[in-house]
């Protein structure tokens, strides 16, 4: 009912916004127009006998109406296009972004008043055609994201007039012609992800003032010639994944206003110019993958707005120049796999935006700095394969931003001291293997319930391994081989679930899944209450595969996880700086994120069904890869149109509030894109899909009895909803298809923003039309029509009670007009026990689950209590369930 309206509103606009032009008899062009009509089947244009000059995307001018400007982007079209060569006016073509086919037409050399050409972004194919060259007037031309191919051909060399080339994204082969150094007006130029090889010719930009060059993906070979650098003016720079070698020339310098270089994974070698200080605008310098030599210039700590400095995979020696301290805006420094020597540098310590720092694999010896976290963000610390000595300082335990901690392969002594059990947020992995560290574990580290890989093997560590590691829920890869421990191994389903390689190597040490059996071990010891755990030992253990598939899926994710936040910050859309013109609004609240999101490449995804993940009540979810390698879901809103058409700017607030709503259990828009009358709100990517495909979905005969991960995921929704009650924010949707789960299985609750986004001039919750998905919907809504705060409550128990027994909340199988609530509820009428609503695989795995999901079964209760008043306040549910755990 929206959209039509929608549709009849846009009808009145356009018929109101269409001028008077002459009666179609005079107008020159009705012939052909009307001809074009037929051909391509454009929509929108008619009807027949009225004026094109009044047809969405046609400008005119003149007494007779010649038309000057067509724009047909985004329409859907194809067909046959040749006839628009009779339209001898045409200054300007835009037929980006449709579903044209075949080769391009080579009629279009007549167009010889033609000023702009794109033709981007539909599915051409064969050469370029070189009558294009006939187009001597023509500024701008754009044919990427087409299928190509061939080369680049010499005709071309004539569009003296040429500012802004644009072939990327095709396969086209050959190399690039030499005459492109002629091209003096040339400001832009993009070829990237080709099949190009060659040179980049030597005089390229010598004679023009070049702003972007982005080349990446292709075979180019030779140096990077001066030419380039020499008018001053280069903004933007990505030659990554080529075969180019030779230096960084100096000249360089001389464009202060590059902001962004990335010459990753080619052949590069020598030293890199100190003139790089001269480059005032630098914000991203990413040269890995390549040979370069000497020491880092110190004359990047000149670079004040340098972000990104990632000079990884090279052959880099000398010491971290103390200097680099004074980068203020540095957020990662990734140097692994150098030969760089010296102390691990303090200065860095001093950028207080750093989060990550990457020297592992290089040659940095002397100890551990104490302050290392004193004033930083960090988050990653990557320290592994150097020749670190000394003990690991007590004052790791301030590092509690850190998601990744690697010390591996260095020469560390001393005891592991207890305060890394501080470091609550450390979720990827806490590597300690290789060293020599001695002493007893401490328990300390049972509290990293976020932790899901931990290594300690390989040290002289000894003692027993505390039962407190049973704390750590999120374990999944763990490593205990080759030190001194003794005693049983706790029973706890990641320690069973892992290979008995985990375990090797420690003479003291028994029980599944070492091969010492504590029966044998303890026999000669006396001990029966050993033999009895035993027993519950081989009860518990599961399938030794599954745990190992689980592992390597989970390494897997945090790889790709680690390669996509690599790729995203140093990414910028150079080369698609223009893609999309109807982008009519757009922006992203994270600011560490605004380099690697691109709007057009966003707007495209939507408009590929295969991309889309799901559809809800109030959208449609897709997924958008960034050419940076940035994965995002982005959701199209339904029924917006008077939001985006009445309310932009409200909404956009709105949209900035929820962008600024900081909670982990919460998915809040990194930002938007409105075009024409869509709204996208952009979203992180969350791998692990939802709950609700996580509790139904699974695949026969693969059920992972999950209690713990599931009571977290309870508890991270709990606290997720009682933040936003505590904002005065109710939800318009909670079910389990609206909690998504990130890599490490951390519960967000979706859809938050749709709550202001319906009909943000209300900015109430009040909502007649819709109430959230069916079996979520709290009795009382069918009377009063309105959707609360204990009807939150109540939709989240019905979530509980999902989490519990692994039942839909409607299903034929519990009677005619029973939900999942009524028949929990009735239980007791039936003579059932709490036992038999209960998912059994997971209340018979050990008592102690057991004894929780009968604790967080009385919470589900009271919160789907049929009377609102009774059900308790989301923030006393969250305690509740705290307790329960
Ligand atoms: C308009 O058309 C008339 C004849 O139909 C022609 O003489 C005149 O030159 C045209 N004017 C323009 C501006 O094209
Ligand atoms: C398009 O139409 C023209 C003439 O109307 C014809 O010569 C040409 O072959 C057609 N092109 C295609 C691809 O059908
Ligand atoms: C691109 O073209 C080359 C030949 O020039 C061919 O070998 C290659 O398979 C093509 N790649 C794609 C993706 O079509
Ligand atoms: C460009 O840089 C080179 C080398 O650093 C220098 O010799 C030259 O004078 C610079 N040119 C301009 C125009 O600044
Ligand atoms: C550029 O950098 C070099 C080396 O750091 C320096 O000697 C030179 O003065 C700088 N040039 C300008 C124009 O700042
Ligand atoms: C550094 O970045 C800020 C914000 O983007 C910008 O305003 C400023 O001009 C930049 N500084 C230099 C020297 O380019
Ligand atoms: C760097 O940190 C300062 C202060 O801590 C802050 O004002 C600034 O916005 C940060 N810069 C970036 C790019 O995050
Ligand atoms: C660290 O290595 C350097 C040589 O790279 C050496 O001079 C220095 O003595 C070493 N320091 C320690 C503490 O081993
Ligand atoms: C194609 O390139 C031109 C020139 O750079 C640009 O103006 C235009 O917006 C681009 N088209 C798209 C769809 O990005």
């Amino acid at each position: 009912m929206a959209s039509l309206s929608w549709c009849s509103s846009l009808l009145v606009l356009t018929l109101l916004l269409s001028t008077h032009h002459p009666v179609s008899s005079q107008l020159a062009d009705q012939p052909t127009m009307e001809a074009l009509r037929d051909a391509l089947a454009v929509p929108d244009w008619g009807p027949k006998g009225s004026g094109y000059c009044s047809w969405r995307g046609v400008t005119c001018k003149g007494p007779n109406g010649t038309v000057e400007e067509l724009e047909l982007s985004h329409r859907g079209l194809r067909g046959n296009l040749s006839l628009i060569s009779e339209l001898r006016s045409l200054k300007k073509l835009d037929l980006s972004a449709n579903s044209f086919h075949g080769p391009m037409p080579p009629s279009f050399e007549s167009l010889t008043e033609l000023e702009f050409l794109d033709m981007s972004t539909n599915k051409f194919d064969g050469s370029i055609p070189p009558s294009l060259g006939s187009l001597r007037i023509l500024r701008s031309l754009n044919l990427s994201n087409n299928l190509l191919t061939g080369g680049i051909p010499d005709e071309l060399g004539s569009l003296g007039r040429l500012q802004e080339l644009q072939i990327s994204g095709n396969n086209l082969s050959g190399s690039l012609p030499a005459w492109m150094g002629d091209l003096s007006n040339l400001r832009v130029f993009t070829a990237y992800e080709n099949s190009l090889q060659g040179r980049i010719p030597k005089n390229l930009g010598s004679i023009s003032q070049l702003k972007v060059l982005n080349l990446h993906s292709n075979q180019l070979e030779g140096t990077i010639p001066e030419s380039i650098f020499a008018s001053g003016k280069l903004e933007v720079l990505v030659l990554t994944l080529n075969k180019l070698y030779g230096g960084l020339p100096e000249s360089i310098g001389n464009c202060t206003g590059l902001s962004n270089l990335r010459i990753g994974n080619n052949k590069l070698t020598s030293t890199l110019p100190a003139t790089i200080g001269n480059i005032s605008s630098l914000t991203y310098f990413e040269a890995d993958n390549n040979y370069l030599e000497g020491e880092i210039v110190p004359e990047f700590a000149r670079c004040s707005n340098l972000t990104l400095l990632n000079l990884a995979s090279n052959r880099f020696t000398g010491a971290v120049p103390d200097e680099l301290g004074e980068l203020k805006n540095l957020q990662e420094f990734i140097v692994s796999g150098n030969s760089l020597t010296g102390e691990v540098p303090r200065s860095l310590l001093r950028c207080k935006n750093l989060s990550k720092l990457d020297l592992s694999n290089n040659r940095f010896n002397g100890s551990l700095p104490e302050d290392l976290c004193n004033t930083s963000r960090l988050q990653f610390l990557l320290l592994d394969r150097n020749s670190i000595s000394g003990e690991i300082p007590p004052e790791i335990g301030n590092c509690v931003r850190l998601l990744e901690l690697q010390l591996g392969n260095n020469y560390l002594v001393g005891k592991i001291p207890p305060e890394i059990g501080r470091i609550r947020n450390l979720q990827i992995t806490l590597n300690l293997s290789f060293n020599r560290l001695e002493g007893p574990l401490p328990r300390e580290i049972g509290k990293l319930d976020k932790l899901v890989s931990l290594d300690v093997s390989n040290n002289r560590l000894s003692g027993s391994i505390p039962s407190e590691f049973r704390g750590m829920l999120s374990l999944i890869d763990v490593n205990f081989s080759n030190n001194q421990f003794t005693d049983q191994i706790p029973i706890f389903g990641p320690f069973q679930k892992s290979p008995s390689s985990s375990f090797s190597g420690n003479n003291g040490l028994c029980g599944e899944p070492s091969n010492l059996s504590c029966e044998i071990y303890l026999v000669t010891n006396q001990d029966d209450r050993h033999k009895v755990s035993y027993k519950i030992v081989l009860a518990v253990v599961g399938s030794g595969l599954t745990a190992f598939t689980t592992v390597t899926i989970v390494v897997l994710l945090f790889m790709l996880r680690e390669r996509q936040e690599m790729a995203a910050k140093p990414a910028i859309a150079a080369g698609d700086v223009t893609m999309a013109p109807s982008v009519a609004a757009g922006n992203v609240f994270v600011e560490n994120m605004k380099q690697a999101i691109d709007f057009d490449s966003v707007v495209k995804a939507t408009l590929k069904d295969a991309n889309k993940l799901s559809s809800g009540t109030f959208s449609a979810v897709y997924k958008a890869v960034m050419p940076s390698g940035l994965i995002l879901s982005v959701k199209r809103l339904k029924s917006v149109d008077r939001t985006v058409t009445h309310h932009r700017n409200k909404m956009i607030r709105e949209l900035e509030r929820f962008g600024n709503l900081c909670h982990p259990n919460l998915i809040r828009p990194v930002g938007f894109v409105i075009y024409e009358d869509v709204a996208l709100l952009l979203h992180h990517y969350m791998p692990n899909g939802t709950l609700a495909q996580l509790l139904h979905d699974a695949p026969q005969g693969e059920f992972q009895p999950d209690w713990p991960r599931r009571l977290c995921i309870a508890i991270g929704v709990a606290e997720g909803l009682a933040f936003l009650h505590h904002v005065a924010i109710i939800h318009l949707d909670i079910s389990s298809g609206n909690v998504f789960l990130d890599a490490n299985y951390n519960a967000l609750l979706g859809e938050i923003e749709i709550s202001k986004l319906l009909d943000p001039s209300r900015g109430t919750a009040s909502i007649s039309a819709v109430a959230g998905s069916f079996g979520y919907i709290p009795p009382e809504y069918a009377y009063t029509m309105q959707v609360t705060a204990p009807g939150n409550v109540y939709s989240y128990g019905v979530v509980l009670l999902e989490i519990l027994t692994s039942r839909l909340p409607v299903d034929e199988a519990f009677g005619e007009g029973i939900d999942l609530v009524k028949w929990v509820h009735s239980a007791p009428v039936r003579g059932e026990t709490p036992e038999q609503i209960m998912d059994p695989r997971l209340s018979t795995v050990c008592f102690a689950w057991r004894k929780q999901m009968l604790a967080v079964l009385k919470v589900a209760m009271l919160c789907t209590d049929p009377t609102p008043a009774k059900r308790p306040k989301m923030k006393k549910v969250v305690e509740m369930l705290l307790e329960a755990k």
